[in-house]
């Protein structure tokens, strides 16, 4: 697992109420570790404490993230498990304790971006605490597969690993539901 997460550390996630962002966080609660989310809004926050399992989960658009993140992380953060790039990633690269890791799974502030990308700006903190920061790819981990859906399936029967679908029914309603998925 590139965020190497151990028992007792914390982890951040972006996008905290989305299908990635959810199961992450519920995997790391499962090996011990303290999750903080980031999502936008009330509704969505209380979906990942209250249904995702997290201890905590921080309103990015009420303002002041970074303050939110240090009163819910008292310790730092020990992996950053990044699904939005950006200025959000700048921001929390500031917050990591040394040694920290930063899988980056996507960069959602970034697909639509128009004229330039967010150019990162803390790079110097990657150095200054040794931070470890990779991207990656599922597909890379193919030969993984079978052996993490078992593990996955055990965590969903015990009901340590909850998720929600989203089911359109008829040929008409396909358009919509493709949409609605991007
Ligand atoms: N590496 C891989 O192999 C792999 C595989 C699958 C997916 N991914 C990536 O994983 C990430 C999460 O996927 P997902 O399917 O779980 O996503 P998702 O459920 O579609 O998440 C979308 C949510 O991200 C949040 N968001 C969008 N733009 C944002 C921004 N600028 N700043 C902060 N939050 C923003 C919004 O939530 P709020 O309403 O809470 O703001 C939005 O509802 C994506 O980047 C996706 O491309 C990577």
């Amino acid at each position: 697992m590139i965020g190497q997460p151990k028992e007792g550390e914390t982890i951040l996630v972006s996008a905290a109420a989305g299908s990635v962002g959810s199961a992450v966080s519920q995997i790391a609660k499962a090996m011990g570790c303290r999750a903080v989310g980031i999502s936008g809004g009330a509704v969505k926050c209380r979906l990942v404490t209250e249904e995702f399992n997290f201890d905590a989960c921080l309103d990015y658009k009420s303002g002041d993230l970074g303050g939110q993140i240090k009163d819910a992380a008292p310790n730092g953060i020990d992996v950053y498990f990044d699904n939005v790039g950006g200025e959000m990633l700048d921001m929390v690269l500031a917050l990591m304790n040394a040694k920290g890791r930063i899988p980056v799974c996507g960069v959602l502030s970034q697909y639509n971006a128009e004229d330039e990308y967010y150019g990162v700006t803390n790079t110097r903190l990657i150095f200054d605490k040794q931070l470890r920061l990779q991207g990656f790819l599922n597909s890379e981990f193919r030969d993984q597969w079978d052996r993490d859906r078992a593990e996955l399936e055990n965590l969903v029967a015990s009901g340590k690993l909850k998720y929600r679908e989203t089911v359109a029914q008829g040929l008409k309603s396909a358009p919509q539901a493709f949409i609605g998925m991007l």
